[in-house]
């Protein structure tokens, strides 16, 4: 009977130990997630021809969209850094100002946005 109960004791600390790791993965998950607002919140308004839409509940997405407005490329932002949200629209041809007023420069006024080697 008493190795009975040992017995269960161990399996509920181990379950408890797995409980505990599942929470830190979510932790995670959390904070990647803050970091893409603050990214849609502070960076992307700055950026020309990006324009930033919240749909509630959704999860964070960039859409590439073509002069007719067609959706061409859909990338989950989800698990991307602030940093990294920034790389991938340099990256994909868009410019990004320094302060809301400044003036975009004449080759980034109009699309199409070309893919960018390096940065
Ligand atoms: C982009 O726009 C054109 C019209 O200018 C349309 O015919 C085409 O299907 C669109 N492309 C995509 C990939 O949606
Ligand atoms: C984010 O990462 C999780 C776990 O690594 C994965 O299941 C999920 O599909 C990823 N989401 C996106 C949008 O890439």
């Amino acid at each position: 009977m008493r190795g009975r109960c040992l017995y269960i004791s161990v399996i509920l600390g181990v379950f408890t130990f797995s409980l505990a790791e599942e929470q830190l993965v979510d932790k995670d998950i959390a904070k990647a997630r803050v970091e893409v607002k603050q990214f849609i919140k502070e960076d992307a308004p700055l950026f020309h021809n990006v324009q930033v839409k919240y749909i509630g509940g959704a999860v964070p997405e960039l859409l590439l969209l073509n002069n007719s407005d067609q959706e061409v490329e859909r990338i989950g932002l989800s698990n991307l850094s602030r940093e990294e949200c920034n790389q991938l629209l340099l990256k994909k041809g868009f410019y990004k100002k320094t302060t809301d007023d400044e003036e975009v420069p004449e080759e980034y006024l109009n699309g199409p946005y070309k893919e960018r080697e390096e940065l």
